[in-house]
């Protein structure tokens, strides 16, 4: 259990440095906790320098062993850096995103710590934003760790429904597999088709400020990415489950700025299929009709996330009336070998929506790192003898760029960014609901 300035628990987790003048047992190394039993503290020992991703570094491990119930007391790790608002909330969202309970089946509960936080009544509001902010940081968490029998199209809808029920001021739309039969959402079909379980596009509107312009957030929601009849060899199945991971999260984003009551125009998007084998499964070569008209030539089953995104991005600008775009998918393992698990992918044409977004980014201490996007990249999937766009490029160059290149142009002229989380999205079979906080920080 989390509460703050409580003083009901015994022991009190310090940071100190060299300038501290203290008790000979403390461990003056880089990282390392002692217990002194007669002060009833833990003292947490950081370097002179140390700066914020190395103090998130250290508490990581800490509250992966911690045994004891415990007081944070937030104050002495923030006097000890330049950026007060800063470490407060990496202290505070490092705290909440590791003691989260995280989903689990095993018939033994966990044992879960309670933790305490200290702080001075300046950090009130701050507190306040960044335990929303992790709360639903955690929701999308727990939605990407569920198993994919659990978690379908259907379970997933449901209980972002229930979520977002709570809060009164989103509203709340579930398109169901015929309804998006008559929105000529063909694209996201084509991928359903060899599933058993319905499609459903879960749309989450927050409107905080009617004079601003609408940004929509559009997620991937794949329960489960197969590959299809390009099926996957079975170690590329791994962690196929969190190929839902951008719809949980930009759905999520939303919930968190209506509970913060931001000031800002949102709508998230979340398109949720699995993407199976079966009879009736989509075969490469059929050309299929996106709900903007054009005409795509699935070369590629496994190439299924910028199908059903594309779809998503046409409702966004033509029937919300979007005028900027942010997608979130888990969408290429290219993406994987090109930036591994230390930065999410960003792609824009426009510099002025990269920068901002690269601000604040680099506030909610998530890391990107731009990839090319060009004209020439979207020329490159215009290679179909049938179609007017084919959904792979056959010689798989750039593949990440190609892949962005292809929703892109559906974006019909709105400002665009995509985000590839495929490497950030989950790490060691677990959820982490990477950008949210970026996304929050820019809309808030
Ligand atoms: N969901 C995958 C991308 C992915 C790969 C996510 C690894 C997480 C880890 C996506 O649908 C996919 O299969 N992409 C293909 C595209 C290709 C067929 C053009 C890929 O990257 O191989
Ligand atoms: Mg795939
Ligand atoms: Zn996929």
């Amino acid at each position: 259990m989390i509460t703050i300035n409580d003083k009901n628990l015994e022991l009190t987790l310090k940071a100190v440095n060299s300038k501290y003048n203290l008790n000979s047992l403390v461990i003056k190394e880089h990282g390392v906790s002692t217990l002194i039993e007669s002060e009833k503290t833990i003292y947490m020992f950081l370097k002179d320098d140390c700066c914020l991703k190395n103090l998130v570094k250290v508490l990581i491990p800490f509250f992966k062993t911690n045994k004891y119930d415990i007081n944070i007391d937030v104050n002495s790790f923030v006097s000890l850096f330049k950026d007060a608002n800063k470490a407060f909330k990496a202290v505070v969202e490092t705290t909440l995103f590791e003691t989260h309970k995280q989903f689990s089946m095993k018939k033994e509960e966990c044992k879960c710590k309670n933790y305490n936080f200290v702080f001075d009544s300046k950090f009130k509001d701050l507190y306040e934003e960044s335990s929303i902010k992790l709360e639903y940081m955690n929701f999308a968490r727990d939605l990407q760790d569920l198993p994919p029998n659990v978690g379908t199209s259907v379970e997933l809808a449901k209980r972002i429904e229930a979520k977002a029920n709570e809060l009164g001021n989103v509203k709340i739309t579930i398109f169901d597999k015929k309804q998006i039969e008559e929105m000529k959402m063909g694209l996201l079909l084509a991928v359903n088709k060899g599933s058993y379980v319905d499609p459903r596009v879960v749309v989450l509107e927050y409107n905080g400020d009617p004079s601003a312009k609408k940004i929509a957030l559009v997620g991937k929601g794949i329960t489960f990415d197969s590959g299809g009849y390009n099926l996957k060899p079975s170690n590329y199945l791994d962690d196929m489950k969190f190929d839902m991971s951008g719809a949980a999260i930009t759905l999520s984003t939303v919930m968190a700025l209506a509970k913060r009551k931001a000031k800002c125009n949102v709508v998230a998007v979340g398109m949720f299929t699995d993407n199976r084998i079966g009879g009736n499964a989509t075969l490469t070569e059929s050309v299929v009709a996106s709900m903007n008209g054009m005409t795509v030539e699935i070369n590629n089953t496994d190439a299924e996330g910028r199908l059903v995104l594309a779809d998503g991005i046409t409702y966004a600008v033509r029937n919300q009336k979007a005028e900027r775009v942010i997608t979130v998918a888990t969408l290429t393992g290219a993406i994987v070998i090109a930036l591994g698990k230390w930065f999410t992918g960003a792609f824009s044409k426009s510099d002025s929506f990269y920068d901002d977004f690269y601000k604040a980014s680099t506030e909610s201490m998530e890391p990107i790192w731009r990839q090319p996007l060009i004209c020439d990249h979207l020329e490159a999937m215009k290679c179909s003898k049938i179609a007017d766009i084919t959904n792979s490029e056959p010689g798989r160059e750039a593949g990440s760029s190609t892949a962005a290149a292809f929703l892109e142009s559906f974006s019909e002229g709105k400002e665009y960014l995509h985000l590839d989380i495929a490497a950030t999205a989950d790490h060691e079979h677990r959820g982490r609901a990477p950008m949210l906080k970026t996304m929050f920080e820019l809309l808030k």
